[in-house]
This record gives structure tokens, C-alpha cells and sequence, in this order.
């Protein structure tokens, strides 16, 4: 045995010296030490030794195993210098070659489009505030009147990390937010752009999306309000021409709600292929804030009202910029986004 072990040694080192590439002492390696290798085979034999000369056996082979591992060890440092060496000697590099040229990345349109309503917010006095994407259930929707159970929360289909805790499904989650960190409770004027996350993945929608969330509370504040100022909005992002529709609807935090449709401005409102012939496109959720979310953080509806709104800024960014699938905004390719490449 013990010669038998010897000869497969040194029938392993001469191949391991005679080695030309990494591939090759890979291959020897693989053929004495692998999972069937010679010697891992002589070790498989022992069960039908002596418990005398189980032991004996076992050292010798496992001497060998290590000699052989060094062997192969020294061998590896050998050619990889070797190969370093070739490299070294072919790649000449030519330090007169001019640099490669870095090219002027561009704005992505999500973050052209939230910085013009940014800007035009601010403009009229408002605040940009943000909240946390990992959400608790509390402010995503029971302190906005969706206590658990609602039938409204199967609109927004969540991805809850715990009972308590969930990616928000909506940027409304920092009404609540903004109206408790007030401790004076004083008038409240902000934007919340960010994203927001549902399950829900098509052409259309994607998990991951972003809304600006707009909330005012004051005193006297009505429905003229909140038109007004959607105009504005609405006109400064897509054009003077534009018209928006109020049409009644349900959010459990706006009493009474209204989803806003806006004038399509591809057709101007005779009906084209964007609008499906409507001449509307529907865009925003709103409504005055309910005196449920006002008493429940912290405002006595009896001396405040306010209102809200909410909207998608992927779907704007679409419209605006006439992109017809989603998943472009989230898919890093550069051909798409070197479109947006304006100088500003
Ligand atoms: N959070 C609503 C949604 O994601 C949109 C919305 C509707 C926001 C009405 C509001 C609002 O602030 O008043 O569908």
C-alpha cells in the first residue's frame, strides 16, 4: 500500500511540474486530490484494513495529500507570475492617447418633473417634507380613517413586512405624520413628493412608484381652494389651456372627494388615442380633509379645515413626456434617458 501510495505521489508531482497553465495543474489536482481522485480512492480502501492498520495508512496518504498540495501550491505562484509576465510584455500602453472622453449624464424626467412642482410649490409658500418608505400601519391608513379591516385598504394592495410595519402604499401616510409633528398646531402648507410601493406590475404599474402628496390646513379653507390651486398645478405642468373636471369620488381621509380629470393636451379635448377618445385623462384623488383625520392628529375641525391632494408622478412624467411604458422610468438604460438630455 504504502508504495503504491508513493508512486501515485510521484507520478502527481511530475505532472504537477511539467504543468504549463492553471488549467493543467487544475486538472491534476482534480485527478489526485478531487472527490475521485487516486489518493481519496486509497482513503475509500481503508475499511478493509485492520484497526491496526487503518491509522498507518491513513498519515501516509494524508502526508502525501499535503505534499501535494503544496506542490501544487508553489506551482500556481510560479504561473501566475509567469502569466504576468507575458501580459506585461505584450500590453504596451501609450500614455499620448488621448482620455476617454466622459460623457454629461441627464436628469432622469421623475426627477425633472418633481423638481418643477417643487419649484412651483415653493413659489406659493409651501414646504417639501418627506416620510419614511417603511411605513406603520398606523399612519399609512388608521390615523387617515382606514382603521384595520376598511374595505378601502384592497385598493392598495401592500407589501406589509410585519402586521404593524408595510412599504407605504401611499405618500398620504405624511398628512398624518406632518399634522402630529406639529405641536402648536399651527396652519400646515406642504408637498410630499416620494416613492410608493404596491403590488401591481404591468405597462401601466409598477411595485415601485412615486407620488406628490399636497396637504393644506388653515382656517376657512374650502373647495375653491383646492381647485384654484390644482389649476395652477395643473396648468403650470401640462399647459395654460388646460381644463380640469372634478368628478365626486371615495377617499376614507377627504369628505367630500373628488377624482380630477384634466383636459387631454395631446387633442386639446376632442378625443385622440391618449385620452381614448374622452378628451379627459384622469390624474389626481382630492378632497377636503376629513374632520375624523383633523380630530385624530391632533386639529380641532371646529377651527380648521384643509385640503388634500394626491398623485401619481410616474403617470404624469408619462403624459408630459409621452413615454408608454412604466417600466422605461425604472430600467437604467441610457438610450432612454439621454432623451431627456436638455441643457438645463
Ligand atoms: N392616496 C390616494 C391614492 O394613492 C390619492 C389621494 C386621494 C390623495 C385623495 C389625497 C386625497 O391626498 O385627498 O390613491
Amino acid at each position: 500500500m504504502e508504495e503504491k501510495v508513493n508512486q501515485i505521489k510521484e507520478e502527481a508531482l511530475k505532472e504537477i511540474s511539467n504543468a504549463k497553465a492553471m488549467q493543467e495543474l487544475e486538472n491534476a489536482r482534480i485527478k489526485y486530490l478531487g472527490k475521485k481522485g487516486a489518493l481519496t480512492e486509497i482513503l475509500k480502501m481503508m475499511g478493509g484494513l485492520s484497526p491496526e492498520e487503518r491509522p498507518v495508512l491513513g498519515s501516509i496518504v494524508n502526508k502525501a495529500k499535503s505534499e501535494l498540495e503544496v506542490a501544487i501550491q508553489e506551482k500556481e505562484e510560479i504561473l501566475e507570475k509567469e502569466e504576468l509576465a507575458k501580459k506585461l510584455e505584450s500590453e504596451k500602453i501609450d500614455v499620448s492617447l488621448p482620455a476617454s472622453k466622459i460623457t454629461r449624464g441627464s436628469k432622469h424626467p421623475l426627477t425633472r418633473v418633481i423638481e418643477e412642482i417643487e419649484d412651483l410649490f415653493v413659489s406659493m409658500g409651501y414646504d417639501v417634507v418627506s416620510g419614511p418608505e417603511l411605513e406603520t400601519d398606523e399612519y399609512c391608513f388608521e390615523r387617515l380613517n382606514l382603521p384595520k379591516g376598511h374595505p378601502a385598504r384592497d385598493m392598495q394592495d401592500s407589501f406589509y413586512i410585519s402586521p404593524e410595519y408595510l412599504l407605504r402604499a401611499q405618500t398620504s401616510a405624511v398628512q398624518a405624520r406632518a399634522m402630529m409633528a406639529n405641536e402648536e398646531k399651527s396652519p400646515i402648507r406642504i408637498i410630499v413628493p416620494g416613492k410608493t410601493y404596491r403590488r401591481e406590475d404591468d405597462a401601466t404599474h409598477s411595485h415601485q412608484f412615486n407620488q406628490v402628496e399636497g396637504l393644506v390646513i388653515d382656517k376657512n379653507i374650502s373647495f375653491a381652494d383646492l381647485k384654484g390651486t390644482l389649476e395652477i398645478f395643473m396648468r403650470h405642468m401640462l399647459g395654460e389651456n388646460t381644463n380640469l373636471r372634478f368628478r365626486p369620488s371615495y377617499f376614507p381621509f377627504t369628505e367630500p372627494s373628488y377624482e380630477v380629470d384634466v383636459s387631454c393636451f395631446k387633442c386639446g379635448g376632442k378625443g385622440c388615442n391618449l385620452c381614448k377618445q374622452t378628451g379627459w385623462i384622469e390624474l389626481l384623488g382630492s378632497g377636503i380633509v376629513h374632520p375624523n383625520v383633523l380630530r385624530m392628529n391632533g386639529y380641532d375641525p371646529d377651527i380648521y379645515s384643509g385640503f388634500a391632494f394626491g398623485t401619481g408622478l410616474d403617470r404624469l412624467a408619462m403624459f408630459k413626456y409621452g413615454i408608454t411604458d412604466i417600466r422605461l422610468l425604472y430600467g437604467n438604460d441610457v438610450r432612454f434617458l439621454n432623451q431627456f438630455d436638455r441643457k438645463d
